[in-house]
């Protein structure tokens, strides 16, 4: 159950509360955008970056969104029903509203971390290949299969995850209709060439991540240089180490990928401590 919830125009309310009107365009439609940010005990982590890219996510969707700063108010408003200093994940949602029209639903909910992750930072992950069924070159043409948008429209992200869960995996690596290696449902894909941190570039519509952005922004910082590159799966075999990381899972290694070993970063903690996320 959600341990705390607030939603605009109302406050914090009981989590238990029913918030959605029945035709609300989120739940009919999967129609509305979302962030899930890191909250820390300083406040939630690359919030700026966070509310940017929501606001670019609705732009795209013609989603309505209520001005920043009542955004900003809201997530203060769970924040503080958190217990000091505990890490949590922090979501803003906010829906198109109902199908007659009705006002945006938007609110802010605050979790634990899932222990699955906190394991997965320190253990890695084990996971496979799974085509998206796109090419990745055709999102950037074809602005409505909201390549880079954070909808809540996650049905494919979710069934991904499970059908790695039935094999006994922790997630999938998304793979294009050409071959090349994406992102995950929910996490970016970041890997180590020598000196050289890489990511796969947007224009492939893959989702912008806050936290491979702050990484490679970073990365000068252990002596690396920063590179967006296309890569395919069996070539990450031969890097240096590659991760999946995301604002709740943050870094995590890839350990097997197809049930290939990959290379063991001498690097990970210091990955770790470059995003500032607890590694025990
Ligand atoms: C599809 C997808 N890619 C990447 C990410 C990682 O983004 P961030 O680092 O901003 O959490 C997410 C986060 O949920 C995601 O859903």
């Amino acid at each position: 159950m959600t341990r705390v919830l607030a939603v605009l125009g109302k406050g914090v309310v009981d989590p238990e509360t029913p918030i959605l009107p029945a035709d609300d365009l989120g739940v009919l439609r999967g129609d509305g955008v979302f962030e899930t940010m890191h909250l820390r005990p300083d406040g939630p982590w690359l919030f700026d970056a966070h509310l940017d890219r929501m606001e670019r996510s609705a732009a795209r969707m013609d989603v309505p969104l209520p001005p920043r700063a009542a955004l900003v108010e809201l997530a203060a408003l769970a924040r503080a029903e958190w217990p000091d200093g505990a890490e949590g994940a922090l979501r803003l949602v906010c829906t198109r509203g109902t199908e007659t029209g009705g006002p945006v639903t938007c609110y802010a909910t605050l979790n634990p971390i899932p222990a699955e992750f906190q394991r997965q930072r320190r253990e890695g992950l084990r996971i496979a290949t799974a085509t998206l069924g796109v090419s990745s070159q055709v999102r950037g043409d074809a602005p409505w299969l909201l390549g880079g948008v954070k909808s809540i429209s996650y049905g494919v992200n979710m069934a991904s995850q499970r059908w790695a869960a039935r094999q006994g995996l922790d997630d999938v690596l998304w793979v294009s209709a050409d071959g090349y290696a994406l992102e995950a449902p929910t996490s970016t894909l970041l890997w180590l060439d020598g000196d050289v941190f890489c990511t796969v570039p947007t224009s492939t519509g893959i989702l912008p991540g806050t936290t491979g952005r702050h990484l490679l922004d970073h990365a000068h910082e252990l002596g690396w240089r920063a590179e967006e590159r296309m890569i395919r799966p069996t070539e990450l075999e031969s890097t240096d180490g590659a991760w999946l990381v995301s604002s709740a899972r943050g870094v995590a290694a890839i350990k097997e990928l197809d049930s290939a070993k990959l290379p063991e970063s001498q690097h990970h903690t210091q990955l770790q401590q470059l995003g500032g996320f607890p590694s025990a």
